[in-house]
């Protein structure tokens, strides 16, 4: 009877064992590089050589817009030896316009990379042309279009603009953006603008961070240098 009952058990152990293997073994892609876009001129941060401020943004996100400014003026205030700000792309699946934003700018990085936060930026600016409301009755093609000729162009130059239009198109940059997505979901981001400080999660994070909370968070970290 209790070698029955201990049977019975180790079954439903093997059971539940064997369904959490199912969901949460599959390796996520490991990319080449690590992800995310390095803020300003400074070589790659050197981990622990300065405070590290990692921010995950959708392009096509009013807070992301709003909380790059006072992030930047910070990061400045700070100087790039100091504080060093990586941005991470993070597509919001209730943006129906994320994805190609996203993808647009992994395909920017692949001819310019110097272009890529002057592309962000434009796509803050503009962005409220690509909510969700605007683009309703537009396809998915005249969107792609429409951010190839307004945003990028201006961006990278009509020189490279075929060279655009292919990256945009092969399975690379849909790769890059699937991975900056898999990267954000791995470290638990739930929506944007979402910060990490060393590593740690901000509690602010969804919602715009002004300068001041900014410097009273940096201060007391880049003061321990
Ligand atoms: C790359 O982009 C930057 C910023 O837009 C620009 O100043 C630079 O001239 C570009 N370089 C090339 C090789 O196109
Ligand atoms: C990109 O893909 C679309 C859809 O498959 C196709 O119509 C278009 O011609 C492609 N563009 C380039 C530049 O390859």
């Amino acid at each position: 009877m209790v070698a029955g009952r201990g049977s019975v058990w180790l079954l439903v152990v093997v059971i539940v064992g064997a369904g959490c293997f199912e969901r949460c073994g599959a390796q996520l892609p490991i990319p080449a590089r690590t992800d995310g876009f390095v803020w300003g001129t400074s070589p790659a941060p050197a981990w622990g050589g300065a405070v590290v401020v990692e921010a995950f943004f959708d392009p096509v996100c009013p807070d992301s817009r709003d909380a790059w400014p006072p992030l930047q003026k910070a990061a400045q205030h700070y100087g790039a030896a100091r504080v060093a700000v990586v941005v991470h792309l993070f597509p919001l699946p209730y943006h129906s316009n994320a994805f190609i934003a996203c993808r647009s700018i992994h395909t920017v990085n692949k001819i310019n990379a110097s272009a890529v936060y002057p592309l962000l930026e434009k796509f803050f600016k503009y962005q409220e042309g690509y909510y969700n409301q605007p683009t309703y009755t537009k396809s998915r093609a005249t969107v792609v279009d429409e951010i190839t000729n307004n945003l990028v162009a201006p961006i990278i130059g009509e020189a490279n603009l075929a060279a655009y239009k292919s990256g945009f198109n092969d399975s690379q940059s849909d790769q890059a953006t699937r991975i900056s997505f898999k990267y954000g979901c791995a470290r638990g981001v739930t929506g944007t603008p979402y910060f990490f400080v060393n590593g740690m999660p901000l509690g602010d994070s969804g919602s715009p961070v002004d300068y001041n909370k900014w410097i009273s968070t940096l201060d007391p970290l880049v003061g321990k240098m």
